[in-house]
């Protein structure tokens, strides 16, 4: 395992957290004794591998870009790329920036996927802020932020989310889509404390023939407010670990990732993780909202950006909805424009990088090839969600932790391997293909798609010699 993966202990320090007016985290459990939130608001880890990652960056400011938008309020991060120009903000970090945060990713570095202007919620209305659970149930529900805090467990897990146009880019570079470049680091992994979906669920009560949980956020749109739909059993089913979560990593939801809450659907595509949150409503059809329809589809690939332009039919058709996130991996190093001097170089140079599956699959294999996928090697896997899992039920940043109520597995995993510093000087290119535990291989050939959504071929990098 290389020493990137797990933070050091003096890299723990600090859990930072938004001192809003929140009403009293739920009391600890009596397995919490090797860690705890005290009140200089630390976390004591339970060994260092679970722990918070470090600070990573300065103290944030307000942008300059961002001053003459609508988001001219919001503290931001200056090493996020800004992959639409200033407005809407979409970011991603560098990849090796992402790859050196380790398991968990702080907020200053998490993509941010934002339709429109941010909503601007201010600490003191938190408490008060309101959502509800209404359509086909038989208690329609209308709680509070404090009410959901106060009568509801709080639950901690770790989650990776994926925006659904992580890789867009190579697609762009083939065929131009409808979507914008993202990089690979649309991809980010956080410690997610809230309740669980069903919970709230259950006490509203779906009646007969309910079969969708839609989701409306509180951002207003040009075509409305952002909004989406998945299937109410999954909703219902614990080991699918679908929440409302308040807390990233321990904080408040910093204003990008939802604040003060948000949906979080683990194991599918980011864009079902309703930001904002305002309304569940429990319905027997999918989501009409626009951007369940119009966005997050794989359409069939001879849809042209034209065509699709013009013709509802292909949007209207629910089997072209993107849920579970496709297997998927990509090298973090050597990074982009990374320098090699051979001569000086250790006899070995390690290859590394993430690795995700889709709808809880693990990832049971990561391969890399040397050439062209003729040949293929197996590198080391690390699962760092496993020690969250050994670890037991505890308290964690205010939520129980226990990874026995959700078997599945719905973070990304890291991996690595050993090249000859004189057999890398010697190819050029390195491929990687991960495969989960369903069989689900990264295919060798792009489903080019008109959203440019999922997409998942053998990442590859070159290598150019100089000298
Ligand atoms: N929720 C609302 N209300 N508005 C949005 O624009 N974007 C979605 C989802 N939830 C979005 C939203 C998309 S496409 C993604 S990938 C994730 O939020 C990104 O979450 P993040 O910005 O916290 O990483």
């Amino acid at each position: 395992m290389s020493a990137t993966i797990a933070p050091t202990e003096e890299e723990t320090k600090q859990l930072r957290r938004v001192s809003a007016d929140l009403p009293p985290t739920p009391p600890e459990s009596e397995h919490s004794d090797t860690e705890r939130q005290d009140s200089n608001e630390t976390l004591k880890t339970v060994g260092v591998d679970i722990a918070l990652p470090p600070p990573t960056s300065p103290p944030i400011a307000v942008l300059e870009p961002d001053k003459k938008t609508p988001d001219g309020w919001l503290p931001r991060d200056p090493r996020l790329i800004r992959l639409t120009g200033v407005h809407p903000f979409n970011v991603e970090a560098p990849l090796s920036d992402l790859y050196n945060e380790g398991f968990l990713t702080s907020p200053e570095l998490f993509y941010v996927r934002n339709h429109g202007a941010v909503p601007q919620v201010k600490d003191e209305e938190i408490p008060d802020w309101e959502f509800t659970v209404e359509g086909m149930v038989e208690h329609p529900l209308r709680l509070t932020f404090r009410e959901l805090l106060e009568q509801y467990d709080q639950k901690t897990y770790p989650i990776t989310l994926v925006c659904a146009g992580n890789r867009r880019k190579e697609q762009n570079v083939v065929r131009k889509t409808k979507g914008f470049s993202w990089g690979a680091a649309g991809v980010s992994t956080a410690l997610f404390t809230g309740v669980v979906l069903g919970d709230l669920l259950k006490k509203a009560k779906p009646k007969r023939g309910a079969r969708y949980v839609c989701m409306e956020g509180a951002d207003k749109l040009p075509n409305g407010y952002y909004g989406t739909s998945v299937k109410l059993n999954w909703a219902l089913d614990p080991n699918r670990g679908m929440m409302l979560a308040h807390r990233m990593n321990g904080e408040m939801l910093r204003p990008d990732h939802g604040k003060p809450l948000r949906a979080v659907i683990p194991g599918q595509i980011g864009g079902r993780s309703v930001k904002w949150l305002k309304r569940l409503i429990i319905t027997a059809e999918p989501s009409d909202n626009w951007y369940h329809i119009y966005d997050n589809r794989v359409l069939p690939t001879m849809v042209s950006p034209e065509e699709s332009a013009n013709d509802p039919k292909w949007w209207m058709d629910e089997r072209y909805a993107i849920y579970d996130l496709s297997t998927n991996s990509a090298i973090a190093y050597p990074a982009h424009e990374e320098q090699l001097c051979v001569v000086d170089a250790p006899s070995n140079y390690r290859v590394k990088g993430y690795a995700y599956g889709g709808g809880g699959r693990r990832v049971t294999r990561v391969e890399v090839s040397l050439d062209k996928g003729k040949t293929w090697r197996l590198a080391k896997i690390d699962y760092a969600e496993d020690r969250y899992r050994e670890a037991g039920p505890r308290q964690l940043c205010g939520g129980e932790l226990d990874m026995e109520l959700r078997e599945n597995s719905f973070c990304w995993c890291f991996w690595n391997l050993d090249i000859a510093v004189s057999e890398l000087s010697e190819v050029g290119d390195i491929f990687v293909r991960a495969m989960d535990e369903s069989m689900n291989l990264q295919p060798r050939d792009m489903y080019w798609s008109v959203l440019g959504m999922m997409n998942n071929p053998w990442y590859r990098i070159t290598i150019a010699k100089e000298g």
